[in-house]
């Protein structure tokens, strides 16, 4: 049986060795993002200089308990390298996230880096898409209209819930996790997402990743694209 946890933290040292002094680092979020956060934590300990930009409240928490200098997402035009994790890649480096529900951050830190790296362990690669809800994120008030619009793209969704009560993101919003079946049109829905008047950010990062360090065992596998 694969240790998992062993995985991601393999995984998260590796990228961290890709950070340089002076840099605007982006902080994912997660359980395997985590482990990259304490070992930043640890060289920041050791001298490094870096900022950071938190894609959650939690990370920012973990981050400020390791005094890792934290700017906002506001603060930046910029960010030279980012590491996250990630519910599912397939060979092109295309993503499924926000099962953490931080996918509206991870999405625009994403967005402004010049490198997006994710770390993950051997469970997360999958040859097509869709075994994962898409997380798709909805202004409180156009739930159902969201939830309607979904089915006419052949979607079923359900709302997120946590501990019995709707889950709220970071951000005040909705999650509906959305069910394609296998996505190999991954481009087409998430354009059509897009659309949905109400969605604020979907899962589907489609040409974000650049890397994936991916471990499995004792190895750390490299995907570029
Ligand atoms: C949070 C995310 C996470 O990166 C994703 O859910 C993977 O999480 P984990 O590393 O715990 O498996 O997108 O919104």
């Amino acid at each position: 049986m694969k240790d998992l946890k062993a995985e991601k933290s393999l995984a998260a040292k590796q990228a961290v060795k890709l950070i340089e002094n002076n840099q605007i680092i982006g902080l994912g979020t997660g359980s395997t993002a985590y482990f990259a956060v304490l070992e930043i934590g640890r060289l920041v300990e050791d001298g490094l200089k870096i900022k950071a930009v938190p894609t959650s409240n939690a990370t920012a928490e973990l981050a400020e308990s390791l005094h890792i200098p934290l700017l906002l997402m506001d603060e930046v035009d910029s960010i030279d390298l980012t590491i996250d994790g990630t519910d599912e890649f397939d060979a092109d480096l295309n993503l499924i996230k926000g099962g953490g529900g931080a996918l509206f951050r991870e999405k625009m830190v994403a967005r402004l880096s010049k490198r997006e790296i994710i770390i993950a362990d051997s469970s997360k690669k999958v040859e097509v898409l869709g075994a994962f809800k898409v997380p798709v994120e909805v202004v409180p008030i156009a739930l159902n209209y969201a939830n309607k619009q979904i089915r006419k793209i052949n979607g079923t969704a359900k709302i997120r819930e946590k501990d019995g009560k709707i889950f709220v993101t970071d951000a005040g919003n909705y999650i509906l996790d959305a069910d394609f079946g296998k996505i190999k049109n991954a481009e087409d829905i998430s354009e059509k997402l897009n659309r949905i008047e109400g969605v604020v950010c979907h899962g589907l990062f489609i040409g974000l990743a650049q890397m994936v360090i991916m471990a499995d065992g004792d190895e750390t596998i490299i995907f570029n694209r």
